[in-house]
């Protein structure tokens, strides 16, 4: 297998709290996250599909390809959006990078796995030092 990647950015705003708690639990629990007026990250997300090259081609997958798609139906949805009132998929999920890998997912396998390929990772950088990694539910 070859795995390959691709990085993209994008900027959103967030509030990350439970609903069902005071404003002081949530606080306590998530921090600076939970400031009621929402906040902002720069974001970063690496897409890796697995797969075996095409013999005409050389590629697993086009990368040109893969970050028109990405960006359709995924970026452009979320890129200077507030995560917790304007993304439809994101309605009533906390969203924490753990949250929003698992709805990303959900999303991209169906859109970038073929007959030679498959998704295989992605990994979600809320900054530089905190990030999510998911591979499925089976892994
Ligand atoms: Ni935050």
């Amino acid at each position: 297998m070859v795995y390959i990647t691709k990085r993209f950015h994008f900027s959103s705003a967030h509030r990350v709290h439970n609903p069902q708690w005071s404003d002081e639990k949530n606080r306590e629990v998530f921090g600076k996250c939970a400031r009621i007026n929402s906040h902002g990250h720069n974001y970063i997300l690496e897409v890796t599909v697995a797969g075996l090259p095409d013999p005409e081609t050389g590629y697993v997958m086009d990368l040109t390809e893969m970050k028109k798609t990405v960006g359709e139906i995924l970026i452009d949805k979320v890129d200077h959006f507030n995560l917790n009132e304007d993304v439809d998929f994101l309605k009533g999920v906390n969203p924490t990078v753990e949250n929003m890998i698992m709805k990303f997912w959900d999303i991209l396998k169906r859109n970038l796995s073929s007959s030679r390929r498959s998704l295989y990772s992605l990994k979600l950088f809320e900054s530089e030092n905190n990030i999510a990694e998911y591979r499925g539910a089976d892994n």
